[in-house]
């Protein structure tokens, strides 16, 4: 059943104990996140989503950590498990052709949910439930300033919401902005984005402003769309219909030509225009480094909406694990029957949280002709936002990608430095700050599947070591005799 907005999200939530309300007066200004940190980073049974009640300088709630496990992700997108978004996916991709009138009738069927899941319009929403033209102002708002060297404070759950400028196709994009003053923010699109591609054409046909609206809550479905690395021009609003199962309801914004979730909690509506730039940062960020300053656009803000009543949603990133590693988890989960449908012979994929998504990717591949192992790596490279892998490591289809300690013997074990590393040089992310000039650096890609003569490898490659059945049964049998417990 498809959550209607955050409330019936957060209602779900602390039905199955996964939130935690603080009724203590917090700061917005460093003291939320030490809580959030040691909560994300403590044992299990203590990482819960958090609803600060009572907030310094605002009288909005604050949530946190919503999504913050492996638990409260798949509760979020409604599943009973993350991989199970991956099944759905691949139900969909199948594009066998179907052998019955009974598969022929499941095809259909699945292809007509897809049609009835797109965005649709409504008149009016709980998002304008206030409306503010004539003075909006960012004031009242309790966004955090998350870490000490933090330039400022910062939007950090948003869903920027903008139009290709020629095709008119829409983008929806979480990227942080940090509060400049009561009317303007700063616009964190990197690069790679889509946000900076409508910019970037925006630019090129000499328009003077891109329309931007920013929604802050809404069903979980759509808040986690916005993190979602689809294909350009992929409209995320259709992705979180399909998730939820039902469409994602959208109003017209009241001074920019956009729709937004109707059932936001708040929506800053403004303008960027694309000739302007202003510093940016530092910001704390989720590679456990803060990102420096450096000159990113500028939101004008034309318009703030709300409820009556809204609550403010939010995150903070840092040293990993946090909220946005079970974020990108689903992502993960969700996107591998993709891969696989470029990549066949991929069985698993990982990245683990303290690859940061972009720094660190394990794959497991089914091996079959030489090079193989290389080809799966030039073709992540070559997919959507995983040309900014800086790693990427190839095991055997047998080996458990989820399973560091095994991913690392396996690996230091197989390889040879010289035969199994590749470096080649392409984008990288806009957050790695090792690389020689900004976003374009060195990768590396490390075979560390076992070889044979298909690889011209002439020696003879060692068995595993493992017990045979028969003495693995008869120990099971007689393990109470030995007196060891
Ligand atoms: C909590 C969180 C914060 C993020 N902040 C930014 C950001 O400030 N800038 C950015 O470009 N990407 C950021 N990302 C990553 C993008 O949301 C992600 O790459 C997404 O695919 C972008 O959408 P797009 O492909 O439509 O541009 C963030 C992701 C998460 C989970």
């Amino acid at each position: 059943m498809a959550y209607q907005d955050l409330r019936e999200f957060i209602a779900r939530l602390e039905a199955e104990g996964e939130l935690v309300r603080v009724r203590a007066q917090v700061d917005p200004e460093l003291e939320i996140t030490e809580i959030t940190d040691r909560v994300s980073k403590g044992p299990a049974e203590r990482n819960k989503a958090l609803l600060f009640e009572h907030v310094r300088g605002s009288d909005m709630p604050v949530l946190i950590n919503a999504f913050g496990s492996r638990r409260r992700m798949a509760l979020a997108l409604d599943v009973d498990d993350l991989d199970e978004l991956g099944r759905r996916l691949a139900a969909l991709l199948d594009l066998s052709l179907p052998q019955n009138w009974g598969e022929k009738f499941g095809k259909l069927g699945q292809l007509l949910d897809v049609a009835r899941i797109g965005p649709r319009t409504v008149r009016n929403g709980p998002c304008q439930e206030v409306v503010e033209t004539q003075n909006p102002s960012l004031a009242g708002l309790p966004i955090l300033k998350c870490w000490p060297l933090d330039a400022g404070r910062y939007i950090t759950l948003p869903s920027v919401i903008s139009r290709d400028p020629r095709s008119r196709r829409r983008n929806v994009g979480m990227y942080r902005l940090q509060v400049f003053d009561e009317r303007t923010l700063g616009m964190h699109w990197q690069l790679h984005k889509g946000g900076a591609e409508h910019e970037r054409v925006a630019h090129d046909i000499g328009a003077e402003r891109i329309p931007v609206a920013v929604a802050l809550g809404g069903d979980p479905a759509v808040i986690w769309s916005g993190s979602a690395p689809l294909p350009p021009d992929m409209d995320e609003f259709l992705l979180a219909g399909w998730l939820r199962g039902k469409p994602v309801e959208l109003v017209a914004c009241v001074s920019q030509p956009l729709e937004v979730p109707a059932n936001a909690e708040i929506v800053i509506e403004g303008y960027v225009d694309p000739n302007e730039r202003r510093s940016e940062g530092p910001f704390g960020d989720h590679t456990g480094y803060y990102s420096l300053a450096e000159p990113y656009p500028v939101l004008h803000i034309t318009a703030i909406t709300r409820r009556k009543d809204p609550i403010y949603p939010t995150t903070i990133v840092g040293r990993p694990p946090m909220e946005d590693y079970w974020m990108g988890k689903a992502t993960e989960r969700l996107f591998l029957p993709l891969i696989k449908l470029f990549l066949p012979e991929v069985v698993d994929i990982n990245m683990p949280a303290e690859g940061v998504f972009h720094n660190l990717v394990i794959v497991s591949i089914k091996k079959r002709y030489p090079g193989q192992a290389r080809k799966v790596m030039y073709g992540l490279w070559g997919l959507g936002l995983l040309m900014l892998a800086k790693a990427i490591v190839v095991v055997d289809a047998d080996v458990d990608v989820h399973n560091l300690s095994e991913v690392a013997w396996r690996v230091t074990n197989n390889i040879d430095a010289a035969r199994d590393c590749v470096i080649v040089e392409g984008p990288v992310d806009a957050l790695d700050h090792a690389a020689p000039r900004p976003n374009y650096g060195a990768k590396m890609g490390i075979d560390a599947t076992r070889k044979g003569p298909l690889d011209g490898f002439q020696r003879t490659w060692p068995p595993d070591i493992i017990m045979s059945a028969e003495i693995k049964a008869l120990v099971d049998q007689r393990w109470s005799e030995y007196g060891i417990g």
